[in-house]
């Protein structure tokens, strides 16, 4: 990309400045993937690829004995299929990593044709936390030549800009979720950008939070809801340098986007959770329109070449239909007001298509036997008629039995969403599960 530089500035004066190339990455805690073998690493691959994501961040913690095999197995599954990946090196999950050991993996791993480069030129690297090590990284970022984009944001963007006044190269977020009963906005972001002024802003994408560990101390859940689409809109606003999906395989925190691989839940059982939230509730629905939003952000255009489809968000009982868990709507170590978690989120089905136009569309949902009536009430950024994502949603209600949603354009069918784990009026071990189907 210097080299870009400089034949732009040969070329013509009248040429805007060149941008760095936005990229899309989807965090992996890699302290969840011990059992996963080399072809599981290569269908994670694919199926990012397929996505149009560009890489994994590896979320990696400094005690973990299993980083390196896993490590291993995801630079060469990435090396064989050109994808890319780079560290986020976690201080909180189990301490501060030691300087020479960030140096030490770094060199190790950065020698992979795989590894990220900013610009095609420094190692780039992130953190999960660990503002109290900022100066370590003045002498790491020498030796090991990176480019440093840390998330700090416990510490506010303003705080976390100061500090990176000093060291990093840019700032990611992790503010990914709402507080409250209302809708995610830009603020956080903005906020960033303006504290960071011509530096770097990694911008948080998630498309839910629910968490009910009891072995880890954690019990509560933002609204998700129509979350998802809501926030890729919000990335085309506030158009970032780079996007981080939270996460590929967060399952503990219900936000994986990546496929649910049965061995790589045994944290529901080492962590005494009272149900496994994760098992048979698919996610993949949230990569269905991510070749499209990415598409759009990367270059700045809406794209009008793709295949039509539809999906469908939701939990699979009613708020009410058995008890919360414990779980907590907020949580109060962020200084967040608690309430109950049926205020945050809402006894719906989201339901959202990808479209050419919605002229002569008709979206129908069904809950088993039941018809619900259904229209689109979200439409995109240019408006009614324009390529892009239409959404809505019905109200749960009492309707159980699998979920079918069906797009039609003058009654020829168009695409639909169905085949997740049906509405249920009750519940495994009468604990309401908060986590949603996304087919
Ligand atoms: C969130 O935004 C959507 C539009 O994207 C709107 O339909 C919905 O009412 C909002 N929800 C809340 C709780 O504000």
């Amino acid at each position: 990309m210097k080299f870009l530089i400089a034949l732009a500035a040969t070329a013509s004066v009248l040429l805007p400045s060149v941008q760095a190339a936005k990229e899309v990455f989807a965090h992996v805690i890699v302290g969840n993937v011990r059992e996963l073998n080399a072809a599981d690493w290569e269908d994670n691959v694919k199926l990012a690829q397929e996505a149009k994501i560009d890489g994994f961040v590896l979320n990696i913690a400094a005690q973990d004995e299993s980083n390196t095999a896993s490590l291993d197995l995801i630079f060469a599954a990435a090396e064989k299929a050109n994808f890319k990946a780079f560290f986020s090196f976690d201080y909180a999950a189990q301490g501060a990593w030691p300087k020479d050991k960030v140096v030490e993996t770094i060199a190790k791993y950065g020698v992979s044709p795989a590894y990220f480069k900013h610009d095609g030129d420094k190692l780039f690297v992130s953190t999960f936390e660990g503002p109290a090590n900022a100066a370590d990284w003045t002498d790491i970022k020498t030796t090991t030549n990176s480019f440093f984009v840390p998330d700090w944001s416990s510490v506010g963007a303003v705080e976390a800009a100061g500090l990176a006044n000093s060291v990093a190269d840019g700032l990611f977020s992790f503010d990914a979720w709402p507080t409250g009963n209302v809708n995610m906005t830009t603020e956080p972001d903005l906020a960033f950008q303006a504290a960071l002024g011509d530096r770097a802003y990694m911008m948080p994408v998630s498309p839910w939070f629910y968490t009910n560990l009891p072995g880890f101390n954690k019990n509560w859940l933002w609204r998700g809801d129509e979350l998802w689409d809501t926030r890729w809109a919000q990335v085309m606003e506030v158009n970032p340098d780079f996007v981080e999906i939270l996460t590929w395989n967060d399952y503990g925190e219900s936000h994986y986007i990546g496929p649910v691989r049965e061995k790589e839940l045994g944290l529901f059982t080492s962590a005494n959770a009272p149900i496994n939230y994760v098992k048979e509730i698919s996610h993949d629905g949230w990569r269905k329109f991510l070749g499209f939003y990415i598409e759009q952000y990367k270059t700045g255009v809406v794209p009008t070449e793709f295949e039509e489809k539809a999906a469908a968000y939701y939990r699979t009982a009613p708020a009410l239909a058995c008890g919360n868990g414990g779980t907590s709507g907020n949580n109060a170590d962020f200084g967040e007001t608690e309430v109950p978690p049926e205020q945050l989120m809402e006894d719906a089905i989201f339901f959202a298509a990808l479209l050419k136009s919605d002229e002569g569309v008709t979206v129908s949902v069904k809950v088993g036997e039941e018809e619900k009536p259904a229209s689109f009430n979200v439409f995109p950024a240019a408006g009614k008629g324009t390529p892009g994502v239409y959404r809505g949603s019905v109200p749960m209600g009492s309707a159980t039995g699998e979920v079918v949603v069906t797009v039609t354009r003058g009654g020829q069918a168009v695409a639909s969403a169905e085949g997740g784990k049906p509405i249920s009026a009750t519940c495994e071990n009468n604990v309401q599960n908060w986590n949603a189907v996304a087919v």
